[in-house]
């Protein structure tokens, strides 16, 4: 039986402790012992947070009281971690097998299965690359277009957009949105004989995916009657979905219902199109950077695992001092996306007011995320951030070398130093405020941020980012208590789009909202 926080004696005991004054305690010394390696070129950074040693204290003995890392390889094991769906969770095995065990199911091996799937993607990969596989006229392909929403969608993007300096050979496009002008503004920029679709979709159901297949379909008919439709398209979906086996189609590689949608960034989701693009020597390192956190996520001490003490930060700042939302602030462009990415990752899996046994929980859960690339988010939010009247705690992310070389040096310094300047002014900034005669002027500092930082976003960094995240958010979800593997909160919208679709039924109220359209 697992334990909600508020039942666990190190969670009271951490109510008791006194509040960190960052102003008072933000010092030299705390920058470099506040320090911990996520992997090889991923480092977390704490020292802004409203934390102390006693505080850090009190976390291990949380740990240690709900078991934290037992959950964790339970979860690696095969055992039922989404008891709403009655399913595994078994996305770290689309990057390696964490803990070295077998996973059997009806004697299917599925280790062996993500294994071969990865070995089928990387093949085809290949043969697209260096012109093996073709356009359905003889034409080598130079665009893909990945059609699919949410999980299917926004890791996929963020991932191939945060690689876009290492110059894909074949160029990526991105249909999700059910809005038509999606997939009529790719269409403008593509030649179709040049060009694969990759159909993703889980379910195979999604009504906005399937929809777009048609669209993008009947767009291509009606300029080039010639081309195979069906030879210029492949799925990624699962084994029992609707779109599985469909023959007329080009090729289908598969997850199985063991990787979620917002978790399938390393699975065939993601690793088809990065490996299309960018070859697949960049997918394994991308791969290899998210499977070396998931190896140091199962570190015991809390002060070597860079994800659970991220994750015990964010509880603490939700829980004890009733934080309600936190930002991520990439400083790198090349991050673009990643906001948008874990605001899926993060907010559909911890959004939840039951626990793992579908109980009411008496506390706050997930924090609503946002964020955007720095500088661009001064020049629009921070205010509020610096002077508003919440507490917004933050997540830098920064680089010390840019991914490109092409810089300038102007008053003494390159952009990419500007970039950082900024960085580094803001987290000091927010923690230690300024006084001021005109109360307009003044910033009361106790901002309090965290900062994950490496030498470049390389592939393998950019996995490692990635996993951090992955497991922060899991290993939030066990000290909630929660299933964050399901979704049911997504399913009343689409029964409603439905209903409308249908004519409104008997619903005076949708009925009363569509007749102002
Ligand atoms: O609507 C939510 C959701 O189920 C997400 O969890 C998922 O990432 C997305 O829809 C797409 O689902 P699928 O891959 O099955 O089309």
């Amino acid at each position: 039986m697992y334990k909600n926080l508020d039942e666990t004696k190190a969670f009271n005991n951490l109510l008791q402790l006194k509040e960190v004054d960052l102003i008072k305690e933000l010092n030299e010394k705390r920058i470099k012992k506040y320090n911990v390696k996520s992997s090889k070129e991923l480092n977390y950074n704490y020292a802004s947070m409203p934390i102390n040693d006693e505080i850090l204290d009190s976390f291990q003995d949380l740990v240690d009281e709900i078991d934290i890392i037992n959950r964790y390889k339970d979860l690696l094991s095969g055992n039922i971690a989404n008891p709403g769906e009655n399913r595994k969770v078994l996305h770290h095995l689309t990057r390696g097998n964490v803990l070295n065990k077998k996973i059997i199911e009806d004697k299917i091996d599925l280790d062996l299965f993500y294994k071969k799937e990865l070995e089928k993607v990387f093949d085809f990969s290949t043969k697209v690359r260096n012109g093996e596989i073709t356009g359905s006229t003889g034409k080598k392909i130079k665009n893909v277009v990945q059609i699919g929403i949410g999980g299917s969608d926004l890791g996929p993007r963020a991932l191939y957009l945060a690689l876009e300096t290492y110059n894909p050979e074949i160029k990526a496009y991105f249909i999700s949105n059910v809005d038509p002008c999606d997939a009529n503004l790719v269409f403008r920029n593509i030649n179709c004989e040049e060009t694969l679709f990759i159909l993703v979709s889980k379910s195979g159901t999604t009504l906005e995916t399937l929809t777009n297949k048609e669209l993008i379909f009947d767009l291509i008919k009606k300029e080039n009657k010639d081309l195979i439709l069906e030879k210029h398209m492949i799925a990624v979906t699962s084994k029992t979905s609707p779109l599985a086996n469909d023959d007329s189609l080009l090729a289908s590689f598969f997850i199985n219902d063991y990787i979620g949608g917002r978790y399938s960034s390393t699975s065939s989701v993601g690793m088809l199109l990065l490996s299309i693009c960018y070859g697949k020597d960049i997918a394994k390192e991308l791969l290899e950077g998210a499977h070396d956190n998931d190896v140091n996520s199962l570190e015991k001490d809390i002060r070597k695992n860079a994800s659970l003490l991220d994750a015990l930060i964010g509880v603490y700042l939700r829980n004890v001092l009733d934080y309600p939302s936190t930002a991520i602030l990439p400083y790198s462009q090349a991050l673009n996306r990643f906001p948008a990415h874990l605001q899926q990752v993060d907010m559909e899996s911890n959004g939840k007011s039951v626990n793992f046994y579908n109980n009411p929980i008496n506390y706050y859960s997930g924090p609503v995320i946002f964020g955007e690339c720095g500088t661009n988010g001064q020049h629009s939010f921070y205010q509020l951030l610096h002077q508003g009247t919440d507490i917004i705690p933050l997540q830098f992310i920064g680089f010390t070398n840019s991914q490109t070389k092409n810089d300038i040096v102007i008053n003494n310094s390159t952009s990419q130093e500007k970039l950082n300047a900024n960085l580094i002014a803001q987290i000091v900034g927010f923690a230690m405020g300024k006084d001021s005669d005109n109360p307009n002027k003044v910033f009361e500092g106790n901002r309090v941020s965290s900062l994950l930082y490496g030498k470049k976003l390389t592939p393998y960094a950019l996995g490692s980012l990635l996993a951090h995240f992955e497991n922060k958010i899991m290993f939030q979800g066990f000290i909630w208590n929660l299933n964050s593997f399901d979704q049911e909160g997504v399913q009343l919208g689409k029964k409603l789009a439905n209903e409308v679709l249908d004519g409104c039924k008997n619903n005076k109220l949708l009925k009363a909202y569509l007749d102002l359209f």
